[in-house]
This record gives structure tokens, C-alpha cells and sequence, in this order.
């Protein structure tokens, strides 16, 4: 598995007033949408393009055009939702599929409650959206759903990361093309799952506490 961690003092300027808890929730939806794009130019730097021949008013040139069938982006709902709007306009001819996932309270076993995914993904490059990689319970959940319809390039974007986190899906998905793309890595998960220092809890933020 790849892991890149972004390193840019825009990304830490935006991801510094994300953390602040009197962020308010329409500043917080706007400052995750700029993050997501500025993370999605590092995630779709191996996207599949083919060399296409166009006019310019001067000449005739080569350039690229991205690959058919398009690239997929999967937000894990609810969190992930805030995501797709940044991601979506950097890659506004990417397909877009949905998964829920939820953790059983008993179990605590991620099992998925919503889909909509093409059946075969053996050809598609897939950006999964989840803002917080914490124990890597849904993540790594989401990117096995992926691998069980085909998927065998499979890109995760987060805002944050602990390395608990990273950890757990390095384990998951060894032997699979998986690339990690993150905003930071944070110290650790603290007792409650909760990363530290983090920014709390992302779905909470986004949308309030309905
Ligand atoms: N999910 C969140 O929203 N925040 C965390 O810190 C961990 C998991």
C-alpha cells in the first residue's frame, strides 16, 4: 500500500481551522470541500488517460483525455457525503456510486446498510471518500466491498489518519494496488476511537448532531 501524506502549508492552514471546535458547521462543509480537492490532485495523479489528437486555432496537437469506463468515486456515507462535492469538481466526468456502512454495537463489525456500485469494478479506478481513518473498521470495510466486485486499483482519501488506522488497512488489503492519500496523520486514537488531536466527530461537524 501506498501512503502519502499531503505536505503543503494550505493544506495545513485549512486543516488548522477544521480542527478548531468553534469552526462553524457552513465553514466547516466549505474549508472540507477545499481540502478535498487540493487532496484529490495528489489522488488522481495516476488517473487512466488516453493520448487523444486535437486542433488547437494554431495547430494540430496531441494531448489526453481521461479513460473510459471513468474513474469511480464512492463516498461512505453519512461523512464521506461532504466530501464528494470537492472531489467531484476536480473529476466532474467521474462516476458516482454510494456506500453505508454501519458498526454493529454488539459485534463491532462494519456491515453495509446502502449500495449503489456497478457490479463489476474490474476496470475501474475507485476514490473511496472517508474523512477520518481512526481504527479502520469502515474504511477497510468499504475497500474489501470494493475488492469482492472486481476492484484491483482502489485510491482512499481522509482528511485524517491515525496510525492505528493506517495500520489496520496496510494489513487488509496487502497484495491489492491500495494508495492511501491523506490530509495529516495524527498522534494516535484515544479510548473512545476518537482521533487525537483530530477535529472530533466529522459527521457531527459537517451536519450537526441530528
Ligand atoms: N470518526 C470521526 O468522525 N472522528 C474521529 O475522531 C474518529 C472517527
Amino acid at each position: 500500500m501506498r501512503v502519502h501524506v499531503a505536505d503543503h502549508p494550505l493544506i495545513t492552514h485549512k486543516l488548522t481551522v477544521l480542527r478548531d471546535r468553534q469552526t462553524s458547521s457552513p465553514v466547516f462543509r466549505q474549508l472540507t470541500e477545499e481540502l478535498v480537492t487540493l487532496l484529490a490532485y495528489e489522488a488522481t495523479r495516476n488517473v487512466r488517460v488516453d493520448p487523444i489528437e486535437i486542433q488547437t486555432p494554431v495547430t494540430t496537437t496531441q494531448g489526453v483525455k481521461i479513460s473510459e469506463p471513468r474513474p469511480i468515486v464512492v463516498p461512505i456515507l453519512r461523512a464521506g457525503l461532504g466530501m464528494l462535492e470537492g472531489m467531484v469538481k476536480l473529476l466532474p466526468t467521474a462516476e458516482v456510486g454510494f456506500l453505508g456502512m454501519v458498526r454493529d454495537e454488539e459485534t463491532f463489525q462494519p456491515t453495509t446498510y446502502a449500495e449503489r456500485l456497478p457490479d463489476d469494478l474490474s476496470d475501474r479506478q475507485c476514490f473511496v471518500l472517508d474523512p477520518m481513518l481512526a481504527t479502520g473498521g469502515s474504511l477497510g470495510a468499504a475497500i474489501t466491498f470494493l475488492f469482492n466486485r472486481g476492484a484491483q486499483d482502489v485510491t482512499a482519501i481522509c482528511l485524517l489518519g491515525a496510525p492505528e488506522g493506517v495500520a489496520a488497512i496496510e494489513k487488509q488489503v496487502e497484495g491489492h494496488d491500495v494508495t492511501l492519500v491523506l490530509g495529516a496523520l495524527d498522534e494516535r486514537l484515544n479510548e473512545k476511537g476518537y482521533i487525537v488531536p483530530g477535529l472530533g466527530d466529522a459527521g457531527d461537524r459537517l451536519y450537526g448532531t441530528a
